[in-house]
C-alpha cells in the first residue's frame, strides 16, 4: 500500500489473493498437521470442518463488513462504529494478538529458510528417518542459526510493508499459489502410493470419537481461527482496502474453501507418508520437518533429480505462502501504530519489527537452549502459540460475532452484505442468527468446557 493513502485492491482476484494469501501459510502446511496428529486426527478433522463452517465463515463476512464499513485500521475501526464505547478494545487486542503471532511464527517461518538452503545443497540426499528427526533436532536447538533466519525473514517482511510493494508480492502470488498448489496434488500422490501408507489415510478418515474432549475442541476451534487469519482484525484491515462491489459473502467462502482445501491436502502428505516411516503423529512442532524431506526421498528413490527439484520448489514455495501471512500481521500491527500514534509508517513498522524480533529469539531459544524454562508448563514458543490461537483468536471471535449480532445496526450488515441492495444473499438471515445466537453460545461454551476440564 502506498504511504499514507488508503489504497483499494486493483481488483477481484486481488481481493481474494490477498485474503486467501493471508489464511493459507504455515497454518495449513505446518500448524493443521501437527494439531490433527496431536488430537487424535479424523475426528479432530471433522470438528474443524464444522468450526469453519459455523463460526470461521460468518465471523469471517463480519471481519470484512466492519472493515470496508469503517475504512480504518481494526482499533479505529470500532471507534468509528462504536464510538466512545469499550469496543476498541476488541481492535486493541487483536492488535496485541496479531503481534504476538508474528514473533513466533516468524520463527517457523525462519526455519522454512534454512531447509530451501538444506534443499538447494542437497543434503535430504540419502538420509534416513531417524537422521531427519536428529538434524532437525541439532538445527532447532542450535542457539544461533535459527534466529539468524528468523531475523532474516522478519527483515523480509519488514522490507515489504516499508517498500509498499504488496502489489508485486499479489502479482507473484498469481503464479505461486497455484504452483504451490500443483506440487502440494503431486506429493499427496506420492505420499499416498508410499508402502505402509494406509494406516495415515485410516488416520485422517476413520474418526474416533472415543478420545474427543473439550481440549480437541478447543484445539479445533483454535485452529479454524488461526488458518482463517480470523479474531485478531486482519481481514478487517484487509477490508478497510476492498472495493465497494467486492461481495464480501463470496469472498469468504472463496477464501475458506481455499484454507481448508489446502490444509486437508497437507494431512494427506503428511500422514500417510509419517505411518509409512514410522514416525509418531504427534511428534508436535517439527512434524513436516521431519515428515517431508522423508517423502521426497522415497516417493523419488528412483528419480534423485525428481526428489531434489521438488523439495527445493516446495521449501521455496513454503516460504512465500509464510511470507504472505507475515505481511498481513504486520499490516495489521504497523497500519495501527501509524494511522493511531502519527508514526511515519516507516517507523511503526521497524517498532513491529524489532519488538518482534526480540520476543521471537525468546521463542526461538525456548525450542532448545532454554526449553527448561517454562511458565504453566509450557515454553515461550508453546506459551505464544497457546495464548494466541487457543484464548485471543477465539475470544476475538467471540467479541466480533456478538458486536455485529447484537450491536451493530442491522442496516449498516444489511448494506455491506448486499451490496446495498444489489446483490442476493439468500443466507442473509442464516448469518445473522449464526452471528446472534450460535456462535457466542458455542464459543462461550466450549470455553467453559475447557476451564471446567482444567480444574
Ligand atoms: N492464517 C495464517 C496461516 O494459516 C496465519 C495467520 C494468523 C495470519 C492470524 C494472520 C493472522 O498461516
Amino acid at each position: 500500500m502506498a504511504k499514507n493513502d488508503r489504497a483499494n485492491f486493483g481488483s477481484k482476484i486481488g481481493v481474494i489473493l490477498a485474503s486467501a494469501g493471508s489464511a493459507v501459510g504455515l497454518g495449513n502446511i505446518w500448524r493443521f498437521p501437527y494439531e490433527t496428529g496431536n488430537n487424535g486426527g479424523a475426528a479432530f478433522i471433522l470438528i474443524y470442518l464444522g468450526c469453519i463452517l459455523l463460526l470461521g465463515l460468518p465471523i469471517m463476512i463480519s471481519e470484512f463488513l466492519i472493515g470496508r464499513h469503517s475504512r480504518a485500521n481494526t482499533a479505529r475501526a470500532y471507534q468509528v462504529l462504536a464510538p466512545g464505547t469499550p469496543w476498541r478494545w476488541v481492535g486493541r487486542m487483536g492488535v496485541l494478538a496479531g503481534f504476538l503471532i508474528l514473533s513466533y511464527y516468524s520463527v517457523v517461518a525462519g526455519w522454512t529458510l534454512e531447509y530451501v538452503v538444506e534443499a538447494v545443497t542437497n543434503k535430504f540426499s540419502g538420509k534416513s528417518a531417524p537422521e531427519f528427526i536428529e538434524s532437525f533436532q541439532k538445527f532447532s536447538g542450535n542457539p544461533f542459526r535459527p534466529i539468524f533466519w528468523l531475523i532474516l525473514f522478519l527483515l523480509g517482511t519488514h522490507y515489504i510493508i516499508v517498500k509498499g510493494v504488496e502489489k508485486g508480492i499479489e502479482k507473484y502470488s498469481k503464479i505461486m499459489m497455484p504452483t504451490l498448489f500443483v506440487i502440494i496434488i503431486i506429493l499427496v500422490a506420492c505420499s499416498v502410493s508410499l508402502p505402509g501408507s494406509e494406516k495415515g489415510i485410516e488416520f485422517l478418515l476413520k474418526p474416533d470419537f472415543s478420545k474427543v474432549d473439550s481440549q480437541v475442541f478447543l484445539s479445533a476451534m483454535g485452529q479454524a481461527f488461526f488458518s482463517l487469519s480470523l479474531g485478531m482484525g486482519c481481514l478487517c484491515t484487509y477490508a478497510s482496502y476492498f472495493g465497494k462491489d467486492t461481495n464480501l459473502t463470496k469472498t469468504a467462502f472463496s477464501v475458506g474453501l481455499i484454507d481448508t482445501f489446502i490444509a486437508i491436502l497437507a494431512g494427506f502428505i503428511i500422514f500417510p507418508a509419517a505411518f509409512s516411516v514410522g514416525i509418531q503423529p504427534d511428534a508436535g512442532p517439527s512434524l513436516i520437518f521431519i515428515t517431508l524431506p522423508n517423502v521426497f526421498q522415497q516417493a523419488f528413490s528412483g528419480a534423485p533429480i525428481l526428489a531434489y527439484v521438488f523439495s527445493v520448489m516446495f521449501y521455496v514455495l513454503l516460504a512465500v505462502a509464510a511470507l504472505t501471512s507475515t505481511i498481513s500481521m504486520h499490516e495489521v500491527a504497523t497500519a495501527y501504530l501509524h494511522e493511531e500514534f502519527g508514526f511515519t509508517r516507516g517507523k511503526a513498522a521497524r517498532i513491529v519489527t524489532g519488538g518482534c524480533m526480540f520476543l521471537g529469539i525468546f521463542c526461538s531459544l525456548s525450542m532448545g537452549p532454554t526449553k527448561d524454562i517454562t511458565l504453566f508448563g509450557m515454553g515461550a514458543f508453546d506459551l505464544f502459540d497457546f495464548v494466541t490461537a487457543k484464548i485471543m483468536l477465539p475470544l476475538g471471535g467471540l467479541l466480533i460475532s456478538v458486536f455485529t449480532g447484537w450491536y451493530l445496526d442491522k442496516k449498516i450488515i444489511w448494506s455491506e452484505i448486499t451490496n446495498n441492495g444489489t446483490l442476493r444473499v439468500p443466507i442473509y438471515k442464516l448469518i445473522i442468527f449464526i452471528l446472534k445466537y450460535i456462535a457466542p453460545v458455542a464459543i462461550s461454551v466450549i470455553f467453559i468446557n475447557e476451564l471446567g476440564f482444567l480444574k
